[in-house]
């Protein structure tokens, strides 16, 4: 499975000296200002001296993203040209930020129209920078007519580390390139148009994508979520042409031991228009990715078999549509859902969370003990933290603090938020057990509270990464469009086994 048809490039660890590394454009990072190059003495030679004047004309400084390509001069070296990628200040190198840098070269890669790249690791994971690489071969344009003219991805991407040992480089490079490429099925997912990924859809793709791996997939219709008396789900649903679906996917690694059983719920609203509740015209074409959350666990599922996880996983995917229609859930409508709890709808466009109260009890009964949701729920959210950073509510303190750790190895950038007791209050309805939104004020926080009244007795952490699940401008790392956000913490989680 891949989110392009044509044949696969190939990614391969080298361990080669810089010289011998035969590549159309070989990149090397190079840290600002105080970089020192002592680890490539001979690079300036190789230039013809190139490096050294554009560094001190100023031309070049290593200042993150920043690209300076230049023919090899030098007798003796195999590759065509060298560039010389900013990598930023040299204490700075975090997961993340050595992803983008390494995204940065498979951009220029493209724009060159390179067919055989390296990258040269210095003391950079080539874990992560085979990761970072693969990003650019995402194509958001996907539906564009010219497709065929635009540069394609390298055939080959060799990440080099002179004189490290084959056989630890190949295995890393070939686990930061699986995750790249579920993580790039996630933003292929998520950018899909609505008409295209209807819910019935989003369930057969996810079905492909995790049975290709050796996943077993489970799809509940309406028939089989309205005996388990899923009815904040089928509320929410009503409202479209389009049923709803409950997609489960069960990884059962045999001799896993019986605890932690990891849970990753993520919201799959393949459209929102606020339903009755409904959302102004300006932007709305963009909740076509609220289903980012359900997009991530899907690629996160497939990677954590590929990679072979050692711990029960279970990806759960609510998706529906919220449309407002003749059957649509009206304000002030009351649904019972499946954990017995009732709530009053007052307001159809907090729908995100009344799909994730079913699923949550759902992941329960299935016999979780840690679950994660992830989901593009509240506007608020993206107000309180902006496009960096994915708020992170939960309980206990240990298991938020567990999963923030996770994130922050793996590269997403996670911002610890509380859930405190008025904001179950501000949920207070006087007809039902509770409303569904209590309006501005706190929003994200109120969610989560929410979410809290389902998530049961054991371990449960929150995502809500509305604010970084779309990228609203195009940066030298990444295109506009679906960002990937949270694969590679839930990943993270089910390998490591935190709990
Ligand atoms: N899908 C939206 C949240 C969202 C907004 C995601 C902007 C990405 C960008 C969610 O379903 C929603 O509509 N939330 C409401 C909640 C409110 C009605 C309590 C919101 O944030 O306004
Ligand atoms: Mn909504
Ligand atoms: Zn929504």
């Amino acid at each position: 499975m891949s989110s392009t048809a044509t044949s696969q490039p190939t990614f391969a660890g080298s361990t080669l000296e810089p010289r011998d590394v035969a590549v159309d454009v070989l990149f090397i990072p190079v840290f600002e200002s105080t970089d020192a190059l002592e680890d490539l003495a001979e690079i300036d030679h190789a230039t013809g001296g190139a490096l050294e004047r554009a560094r001190a004309s100023g031309e070049f400084r290593g200042r993150l993203y920043d690209v300076f390509v230049t023919p090899v001069v030098a007798g003796g070296w195999k590759a065509g040209r060298l560039a010389f990628v900013g990598a930023g200040p040299r204490n700075a190198t975090g997961a993340e930020r050595v992803r983008r840098i390494a995204a940065t070269c498979g951009y220029a890669a493209r724009q060159r129209a390179a067919v055989t790249i390296g990258v040269l690791a210095r003391a950079l994971s080539p874990t992560v920078l085979a990761d970072g690489v693969s990003a650019a071969e995402f194509d958001a344009g996907s539906y564009k007519s010219d497709a065929a003219a635009r540069n394609a991805f390298p055939t080959r991407v060799e990440i080099v580390v002179p004189g490290g040992d084959q056989k630890i480089v190949s295995h890393e490079v070939h686990r930061g390139r699986t995750i790249a490429e579920c993580v790039n099925i996630t933003r292929s997912l998520a950018n899909e148009p609505a008409n295209v990924l209807t819910p019935r859809e989003f369930a057969t793709r996810v079905s492909a994508i995790e049975q290709d791996a050796g996943l077993r997939v489970d799809v509940l219709d309406e028939t089989e979520m309205r005996s388990l008396g899923m009815n904040l789900l089928l509320a929410v649903a009503q409202g479209s042409a389009e049923p709803p679906r409950l997609i489960v996917i069960h990884h059962d690694p045999p001799g896993a031991p019986e605890s932690p059983v990891f849970a990753f719920v993520g919201k799959g609203v393949t459209f929102d228009t606020g339903g009755i509740s409904i959302k102004p015209a300006d932007g709305m074409e963009r909740m076509k990715d609220d289903m980012a959350g359900g997009a991530a666990v899907t690629g996160a599922m497939r990677a954590i078999k590929l990679l072979g996880s050692k711990y029960r996983t279970i990806g759960l995917i609510p998706t529906v549509e919220n449309m407002p229609g003749g059957r649509a859930t009206r304000p002030g409508d009351v649904v019972v859902g499946a954990s017995g709890t009732s709530v009053e709808i007052i307001n159809t466009d907090a729908e995100g969370r009344l799909i994730l109260a079913d699923a949550l009890w759902y992941a329960r009964k299935l016999g979780a003990t840690h679950v994660v949701d992830i989901a593009t729920l509240t506007g608020a959210c993206m107000v309180a933290l902006g496009r960096n950073l994915s708020g992170l509510f939960g309980a206990p303190d240990a298991w938020v603090e567990t999963v923030r750790q996770n994130a922050h190895a793996a590269g997403d950038r996670l911002w610890p938020m509380p859930i405190y007791e008025e904001a179950r209050e501000e949920l207070h309805s006087e007809i039902a057990d509770l409303v569904n939104s209590a309006g501005r004020a706190g929003g994200a926080v109120t969610a989560a509270a929410f979410l809290r009244a389902f998530s049961g007795e054991g371990a449960w952490a929150h995502l809500d990464i509305a604010g970084t699940a779309w990228a609203e401008s195009k940066q030298p790392y990444q295109p506009k469009g679906a960002t990937g956000v949270a694969v590679r913490t839930l990943i993270e989680l089910s390998m490591t086994g935190a709990s």
